[in-house]
């Protein structure tokens, strides 16, 4: 087989040639895009799962699914990076804008919503300032206060869409990055325009703990939005992600080394990819067999252990990997603060707290619910207890 042709996309955000175990993702969303482009009234929908879980392809994926449909969306936009989210917002709605304004004859109401967009901007402290060639329009989204502001941006891009007979689509990723005034003002304004049966979605994807961070920023969170997990494929799902990419160009899986690859890579859709993109490499000609298997296993290993676990590992401080090494050392997840606190060696949960929160504000470890912690990225706690036991810290 030609390198030059291997289908597999290890990575972030890479698409894969076939996007496995999601048809009820997209089914939905399909039909949530008809209800509310038909006037009816659906919840957004966000989405939260470990590390390379495939978040952001299922996003790019619906995305494509609303433009298809005649809607505007803003692609996939990471937040957390701008001081204020309110910057972000500016520059999703402008693009949202401009493109409703290329595909229909709305030019002037683009005109003046994009006038609202300026104003919004105008107040947001310290973001990129917005090149926008219209006039700030006085009185609506710049009163400084970001839950009112963004409320009423929103409506303005909901009503836009709505003289368009279209529909608006935010896709915001990494969402646990806001901050809870942040995360209040998004719900507030999906409220708004959900009330106001206005065509505008959000379809987002975060770390386990963004359900959480939401409801807490607002207890009606929880009925304002739809909830999906995404976590590991079910084995037929995770054989199709394997084995499909290679099929399509007449390469074949013997059933046995498959089904060890699924085992390999624990139905974890980043690892399968890993796995494919070697074993590709590696194997002499078609079917792929448990020899070739064995044979690209530790390599795999060896490469994950070094990328995806390494260089996290490296993000954390000495005190912090000696936490993450307590945490894996006491079995199954989630682990009790204060047994970690323990396996750390520490005299009281307080000395450990700070690395605790450390971990958690690098996106190496959540919190399930109080007291409790977890990784991010699965099958941490076997790297940790492969590489780093806690044992070995002791003797350092
Ligand atoms: N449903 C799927 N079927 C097959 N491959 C997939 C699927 N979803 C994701 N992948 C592959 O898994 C990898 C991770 O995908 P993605 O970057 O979307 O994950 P993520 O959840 O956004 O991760 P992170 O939390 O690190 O941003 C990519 O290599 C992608 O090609
Ligand atoms: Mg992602």
């Amino acid at each position: 087989m030609q390198r030059r042709d291997n289908p597999y996309t290890p990575g972030a955000g890479r698409k894969p040639p076939y996007l496995a175990g999601r048809d009820r993702d997209l089914e939905e969303f399909s039909s949530l895009i008809e209800i509310l482009s038909s006037g009816g009234a659906d919840r957004s929908r966000i989405f939260y799962g470990l590390r390379g879980v495939g978040k952001t392809v299922l996003l790019m994926e619906l995305d494509l699914l609303a433009s298809e449909a005649g809607w505007a969306t803003t692609d996939v936009q990471e937040v957390g990076s701008q001081p204020d989210f309110r910057s972000t917002f500016a520059q999703m709605a402008a693009r949202l804008l401009r493109e409703m304004s290329r595909r229909y004859r709305i030019r002037d109401r683009v005109e003046r919503a994009l006038g609202v967009v300026k104003a919004f901007s105008v107040v947001a402290p310290g973001g990129v300032q917005l090149k926008l060639d219209v006039e700030a329009v006085a009185g609506v989204a710049d009163s400084g206060d970001p839950e009112q502001d963004l409320v009423e941006l929103l409506r303005e891009i909901g009503q836009t869409a709505a003289s368009a007979q279209s529909g608006a689509l935010f896709l915001i990723d990494e969402m646990h990055n806001l901050d809870a005034a942040s995360l209040a003002a998004v719900c507030m304004a999906f409220q708004a325009v959900s009330r106001d049966a206005l065509p505008v979605a959000l379809a987002a994807a975060g770390l386990p703990d963004l359900q959480v961070r939401l409801m807490r920023a607002k207890p009606y969170a929880d009925r304002l939005f739809e909830y999906r997990e995404l976590g590991r494929l079910r084995d037929p799902e995770a054989r199709v992600a394997l084995v499909k990419p290679a099929s399509l160009l007449g390469v074949e899986f013997a059933a046995d080394a498959a089904a060890e690859v699924v085992r390999l890579a624990a139905g974890y859709p980043y690892f399968l990819q890993e796995y494919g993109r070697e074993l590709w490499n590696a194997a002499e000609s078609s079917p792929i067999t448990t020899a070739d298997v064995e044979e690209v296993r530790d390599l795999v290993q060896e490469q994950l252990a070094r990328t995806f676990y390494g260089t996290r590992f490296e993000m954390a401080s000495d005190a912090e990997q000696r936490y993450l090494a307590a945490m894996a050392s006491l079995g199954d997840p989630p682990y009790a603060t204060a047994e970690v606190a323990r396996a750390w060696g520490a005299e009281n949960q307080r000395q450990t707290s700070p690395h605790r929160d450390s971990l958690i504000q690098k996106g190496l470890i959540w919190s399930p619910r109080r007291g409790q912690v977890d990784f991010t990225v699965p099958l941490f706690a076997e790297f940790l207890l492969e590489h780093h036991p806690i044992g070995g810290f002791d003797d350092e």
